[in-house]
């Protein structure tokens, strides 16, 4: 018998219907879709639109697609983790809101906040409950509706974020196929750089912090994109070196999808062709949580069993890792 490995068994996404294209942001704030498209690669995101609409209305939406597509019982549910920054509401966790829909009646839920590395930071702690025998079925989402703490009045901001949500399955894998090996960091230190002002303990919301629009995303982007650029390559590199992998050995890299030039970059230090780069921030820009997720959904058709896919992210707080995988299922009809 191999080591018991969590493998990924099935993949749902979904994205809200809502596009909000460069030309419809070019009517709200002063920028191009030549300015858009050549420093982000983005050319239209997804909006998560209605009343009472929170980010557990995607991650319900994925979940339940991922029960049909994979016909397992939600019951047999053990663990959903939710990764997400734009939580339905402060407490209860998002986790248990989207466990209570799906009929997931004997899970034990919880949510993880890692900004854009959420859903790697969430999957590596779901694979440990499998490794260690305790658990059978454990679903990770990474969903987030940024729409809702999103300045549409800041250029710099708006053009970037999207909504969206993706669920996997993890179950036991004995055949040497699943979760390998992950390399994770945070440094609380990049905190000033990329930030929610109010709403927390520390400010709680005022009419003062509404009037001051301390309520939506901060960010120095260059810096981050700077922080962004090294560690997320360092760290992609670091997993191969890790593990004996060449450029040649990778099949996919799934990168966190914040800036076109952030994922060549990392490709480039991997020596990785784009052919083997999963892509699609031009159609949903930066989703947080939801973007590695989504890749996957989209690319599952051309995955097949004993792919090598390395996962990368980076993010606010700061957060950053990878994660080295190989896939488990070819494409099922
Ligand atoms: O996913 C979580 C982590 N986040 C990231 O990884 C994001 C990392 N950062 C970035 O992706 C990039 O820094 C941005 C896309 C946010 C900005 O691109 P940049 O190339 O770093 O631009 P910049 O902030 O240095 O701004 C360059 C110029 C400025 O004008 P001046 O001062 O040179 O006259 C900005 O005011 O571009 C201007 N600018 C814009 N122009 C047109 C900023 N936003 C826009 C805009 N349209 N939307």
């Amino acid at each position: 018998m191999g080591k018991m490995r969590a493998a990924i068994t099935g993949i749902h996404g979904y994205v809200p219907d809502y596009v909000l294209t460069n030309a419809e942001l070019e009517t709200m704030v002063d920028t191009n879709d030549e300015w858009i498209v050549s420093r982000t690669g983005i050319k239209e995101r997804r909006i998560l639109k209605g009343e009472d609409k929170g980010t557990s209305v995607m991650g319900i939406a994925a979940v339940q697609g991922l029960i049909e597509k994979t016909g397992i019982s939600a019951e047999d549910i053990d663990l959903l983790i939710c990764a997400t920054v734009t939580p339905d509401l402060v407490f209860p966790a998002t986790a248990n809101l989207i466990a209570a829909e799906v009929g997931a009646v004997n899970a034990f839920n919880y949510d993880i906040g890692a900004a854009c590395s959420g859903f790697i930071y969430a999957l590596t702690t779901g694979a440990q409950f499998i490794e260690t025998g305790k658990y059978r079925k454990v679903v990770i989402v990474g969903a987030d509706k940024m729409s809702s703490i999103i300045d549409y009045e800041d250029r710099s901001t708006c053009i970037i974020f999207g909504d969206g949500a993706g669920a996997v399955l993890l179950e036991p894998n004995e055949a040497g196929d699943g979760l390998i090996d992950s390399v994770h960091k945070s440094d609380g230190a990049g905190a000033q750089y990329l930030h929610l002002k109010a709403g927390g303990s520390r400010k709680p919301a005022s009419h003062e912090t509404i009037d001051a629009r301390e309520h939506y995303v901060y960010q120095e982007g260059s810096a981050v994109f700077k922080f962004a650029v090294t560690n997320m390559a360092d760290y992609a590199a670091k997993i191969m070196e890790r593990n004996a992998l060449k450029g040649e050995d990778v099949k996919w890299l799934v990168p966190h999808q914040a800036n076109k030039r952030i994922i060549d970059a990392t490709a480039n230090r991997m020596a990785i062709g784009e052919e083997k780069v999963m892509m699609n921030i031009e159609r949903y820009g930066n989703t947080t949580s939801g973007t590695i997720p989504l890749l996957l959904w989209d690319y599952e058709s051309r995955l097949r069993k004993g792919d090598n896919l390395i996962l990368a992210a980076f993010g606010g707080g700061f957060t950053w890792g990878a994660v080295y995988l190989k896939w488990a299922y070819d494409p099922k009809d």
